[in-house]
């Protein structure tokens, strides 16, 4: 999160305060540690803090701080600040960002990321004298932001502008970065640059903003190789940087919110432009300009202003103890959202707009790879049957990482569906650029307007959940669920005999909203199941069985008791269960098992008494009209029932409740599951 402001003094609020709610905003994508950095108010003077844990530790040791309080107004309005998901070097203060280049500060830096080549990089930085005081990788960024800074000015007799010493620090970058520059050669100024991470710019003005676009620099620096752990390198030439929001001498009274997502700007702004890779901003006395890293013809040289659709309340808990829990209720409205102005269900027509240029070109792939990951991954396992059914395409349902591992081959007749509620997940992302460079259509399913996989794809559908805070997915999972149904239901629409059984699962989603709702009234009956089947006393593990439609269901349910409860769950195709998983069956072992009235459901009752035969005693998920006395001496939670291809929608969310209630019983936060973060952006 980054913070700059050219106000006049009156109209401007307190810095630190403005960083740390910043910061706390984007903490779903990782809490380990926090920190920031803010200039002072003697010329070239700034203050680091960092914390280990969450960003209240961090608030907490600034309001110690004498005379720091995050209420002081400081002359200069700049700082940058970062929370941190631990990849290179534990979490501690030391590996926390802001990085330095020297105890002075000189130069600060904040990444989101990981730079492959770092172990290099500080090898090198090392041999020139450099003592290095954390583990990370981004901590090079910072010595090389000085030894190019310094070498330049000692062989060349001239200083850089902090945007040719940035790009001249990114050239020698390898893999993915989000970064923040500053420094106390350049006050008040802040760069940022972007290739592979996320990174989009608010921008508040008190007047309408007059122009909807920013320019581009596209002049680059020529071109050559040589970089740092390949010496020789010419010299850096200068590049024109544009002027934009004010005119020349005269700033207009601006401040700029720079972050990895939108939910930490809509408070201050919804004008945001998003930076495209190999990107740099530089912003300085009110203007903003946006440089380029290296030239790309394809790319466009304007970069608009767009206009979030967000609310703040959104991204606020409002009523509910926990994020999780809040989302988890959320679905009665978003499941809506997703079909709303898609589907008409008084003709049963399903109409996406995002897929009417590539309609055609989908119908006539000759496969359907859908690539995922964690959660949307199982929206894609739980879709993929009605998708082959409707579509009659072969589909086949990839984990991005495995589907990178194997090096698949895909052609120019394939189209390949990416699954992401975040859009920015690296593994699907580097799916994607794999497949778009063998020439297939791609298609991206997301929840995040602006996001890379929505850009980076020929076309696709946004599920529209509104934003989802808490690190495991819930609303999000049951929205990709339905985008991919409407996906095929569109697909379909050509082919007069499917059309009995699209109007079913038409009909199934009218009523889904309302079925959910009836599911939600399971609470306090899950509330209480949580705490005698699966509390702290029970074993520290529990298997989920299904199959059918309900195979995806239980991978998630799976999923998301792992992910908050960190009790060990594995969710199980039935048809396996003889084949290995019923020699973990006895009476002690925690089982749920789901069964819905559809036409796997003899094959249920099988394993149910292959189960009950060996003492098990699972807890059943079974439809509110099943009257059978498959049931008897067990415990069941009955569900409404629907269309067997869209029960999962509704057999998941007594899942979700329970996890909930297994991690809060255990006094875990739900919404900060150790170890995990929200968005993956590093492969
Ligand atoms: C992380 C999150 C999961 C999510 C997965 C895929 O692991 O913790 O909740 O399902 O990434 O994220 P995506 O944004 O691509 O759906």
């Amino acid at each position: 999160f980054g913070y700059v402001n050219y106000l006049v003094e009156r109209d401007r609020r307190f810095v630190l305060d403005t960083l740390l709610t910043g910061l706390s905003r984007l903490e779903y994508r990782g809490y380990d540690s926090a920190g920031l950095v803010v200039d002072g108010d003697k010329e070239g003077e700034s203050f680091i803090f960092r914390q280990v844990g969450k960003v209240a530790a961090l608030r907490e040791k600034i309001a110690q701080e004498k005379g720091l309080e995050t209420t002081r107004t400081f002359v200069s309005h700049c700082g940058m600040a970062h929370t941190r998901w631990a990849t290179h070097g534990i979490p501690s203060v030391r590996n926390c960002h802001p990085h330095r280049s020297d105890v002075k500060n000189e130069f600060t830096v904040v990444h989101n990321g990981i730079i492959t080549n770092y172990k290099e990089l500080r090898t090198i930085l090392e041999k020139f004298g450099f003592v290095f005081e954390s583990d990370t990788d981004t901590e090079c960024v910072a010595k090389l932001c000085k030894y190019i800074y310094d070498t330049q000015k000692t062989t060349m007799g001239s200083t850089l502008t902090f945007t040719g010493l940035v790009k001249a620090v990114c050239k020698e970058l390898d893999g993915a970065f989000a970064l923040f520059f500053k420094s106390a050669h350049f006050p008040g100024e802040l760069v940022a640059a972007r290739r592979g991470s996320p990174l989009l710019i608010g921008v508040k003005t008190a007047k309408k903003l007059k122009v909807d676009f920013v320019d581009v620099d596209v002049e680059v620096p020529p071109e050559d190789d040589s970089t740092l752990l390949q010496p020789d390198r010419p010299k850096i030439r200068r590049t024109q940087s544009r002027s934009f929001f004010g005119e020349e001498g005269v700033p207009m009274p601006v401040e700029y919110i720079l972050a990895s997502d939108a939910s930490a700007i809509i408070e201050h702004t919804k004008k945001v432009l998003y930076l495209e890779d190999d990107d740099v901003a530089h912003i300085s006395d009110g203007d903003l300009h946006i440089h380029r890293l290296r030239r790309d013809d394809h790319m466009s040289s304007v970069r608009p202003i767009q206009t979030l659709e967000q609310e703040l309340a959104q991204i606020q808990k409002g009523a509910f103890s926990h994020f999780m829990l809040k989302e988890i209720h959320e679905q009665v409205e978003s499941v809506v959202n997703t079909m709303r102005g898609r589907i008409n269900f008084d003709d049963r027509r399903v109409v996406l707009g995002g897929l009417r240029s590539q309609l055609a070109n989908i119908r006539r792939s000759r496969r359907l790879i859908f690539i995922a990951c964690g959660t949307s991954y199982h929206s894609c396992v739980a879709t993929r049957a009605l998708f082959a059914e409707l579509t009659e395409l072969p589909v086949s349902v990839e984990l991005a990482s495995t589907f990178l591992d194997e090096q698949m081959p895909v052609f120019r007749d394939d189209c390949c569906l990416y699954v992401s509620q975040s859009g920015e997940t690296k593994d699907t992302l580097l799916a994607l650029q794999y497949c778009k460079e063998r020439g297939a259509l791609c298609l991206g399913v997301t929840n995040t307007v602006g996001s890379t996989i929505s850009r980076e794809t020929h076309c696709g559908v946004h599920i529209n959940a509104g934003p989802e805070i808490s690190v495991a997915s819930t609303k999000a999972y049951t929205s990709q669920f339905i985008a991919l149904t409407m996906i095929a239901l569109q697909l379909s629409d050509d082919n007069y005999a499917k059309l009995p059984r699209r109007n079913e699962v038409i009909d199934g989603l009218f009523n889904l909203s309302n079925d959910i709702k009836k599911t939600l009234a399971l609470e306090p009956q899950l509330k209480t199941l949580s705490k005698e089947e699966f509390g702290t006393d029970k074993s520290a593990n529990l298997i989920l069985i299904g199959r059918g439609f309900q195979t995806a269901t239980v991978l998630e349910g799976a999923l998301k008791i792992k992910e908050v409860s960190y009790i060990h769950a594995e969710g199980i195709n039935a048809g396996e269960l003889k084949h290995g998983p019923l020699a973990l069956i006895d009476e002690k072992m925690p089982i749920i098992m789901v069964m819905p009235k559809d036409r796997h459901y003899s094959d249920s009752e099988n394993a149910l008494k292959q189960i009950t035969a060996r003492y098990g005693k699972p807890v059943v998920i079974c439809n509110d009209d099943d009257d059978s006395s498959n049931f008897s001496g067990l415990k069941t939670i009955r569900v409404p029932r629907t269309v067997d291809a869209l029960q999962a929608i509704i057999n998941v969310v007594p899942l979700q409740i329970l996890s909930y209630f297994m991690a809060t019983d255990r006094s875990f936060d739900p919404d900060s599951p150790r170890n995990l973060a929200k968005s993956v952006t590093t492969a």
